[in-house]
């Protein structure tokens, strides 16, 4: 079992209060003694891509650590210190040391899945060591951390041949503190990646997705005056009903490692609001002020305010909208209105480039998609991405649905994989809180409906509220099986959710397509978003409507979804699985999906199939649901 190792004193969440929270978690203390070793990590930072910061981008050595990982893990499974961390080299001459060199060792592209960069790689899914050298000229009364954007799936960190963080997590950010260790001059950075699939892993074994290993996002060397700002938030307050006249923006800066009484201030000068405060014994710099003139965030004008927060030597400045999403019955408010949904949903995989999505082309490119498809809403599944996804989605005024990977069967049962659970939605949260464009955090998708697994969710749900009261909770849901032409989602799962997501695959996995006209579907008296529906197509098949994997047959399937789905009253939004065939381990018809889920309405390499003009012109007319 891999331990966690997420013990904080700012913001964080540590291990035991985790644990702690949750009484159903008895045998816990006895995991204990597995973390021991483990490197606590001090923070996460917030708003680092607004920061100035030292690339570590660019070309790594690697070497490969076969399974069982004998260089990573001891015969006992502990962590091995002494061995490619150590970064040394073979001794040519004299006594025999090292079988091993990172000098003379291949190199692989950060960010980046080591998968499709080397050919031998490409199904590989284990331990993987990475090495660079890198300058450093440490100041005096700074901090300098090592900001990794996401690393997949298992991660330890090594500096100069120091231990200083572990992580687990293939999709969340995680910042290991370096100060204590630089040198001036010439340091180094080894980290062993380890990207096997675990039972006890979120997600678990079992995926519908590729399984891409490595430095899969960005990674940096962040240097902080030594009390910096670890955390914010800036919203609009958010009162039990939306006011028009509210522009009362309000939140907290945490400010780590600041005695008691620092000043705080908090400036957006474009809205003409501007408040300092003072830090309590938390760091925690609590405000409210009201901005003279502010414009809301929405799809139709996403609006963005430069808000800028010093304290002490510290300052960062974010680009920050402000928005009010809230539930009123079965409809979803934005800033009062209601909305529908016209969605799409989306993995983190490279349009025509392939590949894990890192870069801003990646996801200008699948903006662009958006645009063209007239959609206002994606959902990004089945785990948080590349925080450029967010950014351009503020930018563009897209509503965002992220989620952590709870897929399917996960040990809900393990009162440790409830702690990793809650460690994963403190990262995706902490890091995204201030992004407008996200509106529903999503605990898990297609979970088996058991007491032990609702019971798992529902703490996650109100965790999930703990952290972040101004967004919408969600997961998706799956079955109920069909009863006849009768669909009825009696999921106790709904009731700790604010909007129920409802996969289904009625014409494709479940009857034939034009029984979905027949359909009825019962909810409970909540927003529903049809959160995944489809069929697969190979691009450029053609033929009957009722010939599978052909176009005609996909557009068959969607034109008979949308007659249930215009038949549901509280629709408030359709989210098609998916935007761009995928890679899946599981989808193996050679010629037909050769490796690939077809469920896009485009295709991997960019040829938009006939169901892309099918949703356009749903979406252009807004003729799938209503928004009331
Ligand atoms: C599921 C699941 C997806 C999967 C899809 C499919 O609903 O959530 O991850 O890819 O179905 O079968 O295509």
């Amino acid at each position: 079992m891999f331990p966690l190792m997420f013990i904080s004193s700012g913001r964080g969440i540590s291990l035991c209060t985790i644990l702690l929270e949750n009484a159903f978690i008895l045998g816990c203390v006895f995991l204990l003694p597995s973390v021991s070793g483990q490197q606590p990590l001090e923070t996460l930072l917030v708003g680092v891509d607004h920061r100035a910061v030292t690339s570590l981008n660019g070309e790594w050595h690697y070497l490969v650590d076969q399974s069982p990982g004998r260089a990573l893990y001891t015969s006992t499974g502990e962590i091995n210190d002494k061995s490619y961390a150590m970064n040394e080299h073979p001794n040519l001459v004299g006594k025999h040391n090292q079988e091993y060199d990172f000098a003379t060792a291949p190199t692989l592209k950060v960010p980046g899945d080591w998968n499709t960069q080397v050919p031998q790689l490409f199904n590989y899914e284990g331990v993987l060591w990475y090495e660079r050298d890198f300058e450093s000229q440490p100041k005096p009364r700074t901090r300098t951390f090592l900001h990794i954007g996401a690393a997949n799936y298992r991660s330890h960190v090594w500096v100069n041949q120091k231990r200083v963080c572990d992580h687990e997590g293939g999709y969340t950010p995680f910042d290991c503190e370096v100060t204590a260790i630089l040198n001036p001059g010439s340091n180094f950075v080894v980290i062993a990646v380890d990207a096997t699939r675990l039972v006890d892993g979120i997600p678990s074994v079992g995926i519908d997705w590729f399984n891409y290993g490595g430095l899969t996002r960005d990674v940096s060397i962040v240097t902080v005056p030594s009390a910096f700002i670890d955390d914010y938030d800036v919203h609009l307050a958010h009162g039990s009903k939306f006011d028009p006249d509210n522009t009362e923006l309000t939140g907290y800066v945490h400010v780590l490692d600041a005695p008691a009484g620092t000043a705080v201030t908090i400036d957006l000068p474009e809205a003409g609001a501007r408040t300092t405060v003072d830090t309590d014994a938390q760091g925690n710099a609590n405000f409210s002020v009201r901005a003279r003139k502010l414009t809301l965030w929405s799809p139709e004008s996403p609006k963005l305010y430069k808000v800028r927060l010093t304290s002490g030597d510290d300052e960062l400045t974010d680009d920050i909208g402000f928005r009010d999403i809230r539930v009123e019955g079965t409809r979803i408010l934005l800033n009062g209105k209601a909305i529908f949904l016209q969605g799409v949903n989306m993995h983190a995989e490279a349009p025509v480039r392939g590949g894990r999505a890192y870069s801003q082309n990646d996801a200008d490119t699948i903006f662009g998609y958006l645009e063209e498809l007239h959609a206002n809403f994606v959902r990004l599944a089945h785990y948080p991405h590349d925080e450029r996804m967010e950014r351009t989605a503020d930018r563009d005024g897209i509503m965002i649905w992220s989620e952590i990977p709870n897929w399917q069967h996960i040990s809900f049962d393990k009162p440790e994989v409830y702690a990793k659970a809650v460690v994963m939605l403190d990262e995706m949260i902490r890091r995204d809180r201030n992004k407008a464009s996200v509106i529903l955090w999503s605990i898990s998708n297609e979970t088996p409906n058991n007491p032990t697994r609702t019971r798992f969710l529902t703490d996650l749900a109100n965790e999930a509220r703990r952290l972040d009261p101004t967004r919408l909770i969600t997961s998706a849901i799956i079955g109920p099986r069909p009863n006849g032409l009768e669909m009825v989602n009696n999921d106790p799962l709904c009731d700790a959710l604010d909007v129920i997501g409802q996969n289904e695959y009625i014409g494709w996995y479940d009857m034939p397509p034009e029984d979905a006209d027949k359909v009825d579907w019962t909810f409970p008296q909540k927003p529903v978003l049809m959160s995944e529906f489809g069929a697969e197509a190979k691009v450029g098949d053609h033929g009957p409507v009722n010939q599978r994997w052909t176009e005609e047959q996909q557009v068959y399937v969607f034109e008979h979804q949308f007659v249930m789905l215009r038949k549901i009253p509280q629709l408030r939004g359709t989210v098609p699985w998916i935007l761009v065939d995928f890679r899946s381990p599981t989808r193996n018809i050679p010629r037909l999906q050769d490796g690939y889920n077809r469920k896009g309405l485009i295709s991997e390499d960019g040829q938009k199939k006939k169901a892309f003009a099918l949703f356009q012109r749903a979406y252009a007319e807004h003729s799938l649901g209503k928004a009331e």
